[in-house]
């Protein structure tokens, strides 16, 4: 993901453990873009055989992307499943607070087969204090709020987009989402190794940040019909 106040992302490589590995040619290809990929061609992409887009809509209280809707009519248009996403700063406003504001700002959700939950981005601080100065029980109470108001306003809960070793680090590893949120872990190598605490796969998996089709290269992990199924709530 990019940040709208900074343009460096760091992933903390994790050790390599033996575990599955995504069958990259199978699975439902995505990318997920921002107003640092502009004009975006959704025909081309389509073409090129990708399936979903997520696309950023806010972070914190006061940043909106300001290419949200063309991109998102963009990849309507083109047949693309989508959904918007929203960059956490659990630093400047309750979980509650920012979960309205993304739903106010492109990131509501409807049981229509082609939108898929709004996605929590919660990572790094690309420009503060590590786990923006919450303690992990904060963080994770955070999290539920954000999460919760979410659920409570479309009746499905939010994709939690992190690294694996963000979330050990600044949740102490909290199994607490496992079994209501889908994952979508960002690891930039050919496995995907350790995922966090509670899930036993992932949903989606950003495994590279690019590639041939704009922005951060994604898939989902399952069938077309799964990825379908999602969009269906
Ligand atoms: C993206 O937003 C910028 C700033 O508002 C604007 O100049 C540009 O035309 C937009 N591009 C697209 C593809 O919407
Ligand atoms: C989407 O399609 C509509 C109807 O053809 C068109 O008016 C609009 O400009 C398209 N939007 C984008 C962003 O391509
Ligand atoms: C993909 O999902 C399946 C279950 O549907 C799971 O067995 C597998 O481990 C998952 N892959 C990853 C990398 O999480």
């Amino acid at each position: 993901m990019k940040f709208a106040t900074a343009s460096v992302f760091v992933l903390v490589a994790t050790a390599a453990t033996a575990l599955p590995v995504l069958q990259k040619r199978a699975n439902p290809k995505g990318i997920d873009i921002s107003s640092y990929q502009g004009t975006v061609n959704f025909n081309t992409v389509k073409a090129n055989g990708i399936s979903f887009v997520y696309i950023k809509a806010t972070e914190g209280t006061t940043f909106k992307d300001p290419n949200f809707s063309s991109h998102y009519e963009g990849a309507t248009n083109a047949s693309l499943i989508r959904g918007g996403y929203h960059f956490a700063h659990p630093d400047s406003s309750s979980g509650a607070t920012q979960a309205k504001y993304f739903l106010a700002h492109g990131g509501g959700w409807s049981s229509d087969g082609i939108t898929l939950p709004g996605a929590l981005d919660i990572e790094y601080n690309p420009s503060g204090a590590e786990c923006y100065g919450l303690s992990a029980s904060e963080m994770v109470s955070w999290i539920k709020d954000f999460s919760n108001t979410y659920h409570s306003s479309t009746g499905v809960y939010p994709v939690i987009y992190t690294t694996t070793d963000w979330w050990k680090t600044c949740t102490g590893n909290s199994a607490a989402f496992a079994s209501t949120n889908p994952l979508w872990i960002a690891r930039y190598s050919s496995s995907i190794g350790a995922l966090p605490a509670g899930w036993s796969y992932t949903t989606f998996w950003q495994y590279a940040d690019s590639g041939s089709n704009p922005g951060d290269q994604d898939e989902f992990n399952g069938t077309l019909d799964g990825l379908k199924k999602l969009a269906l709530g």
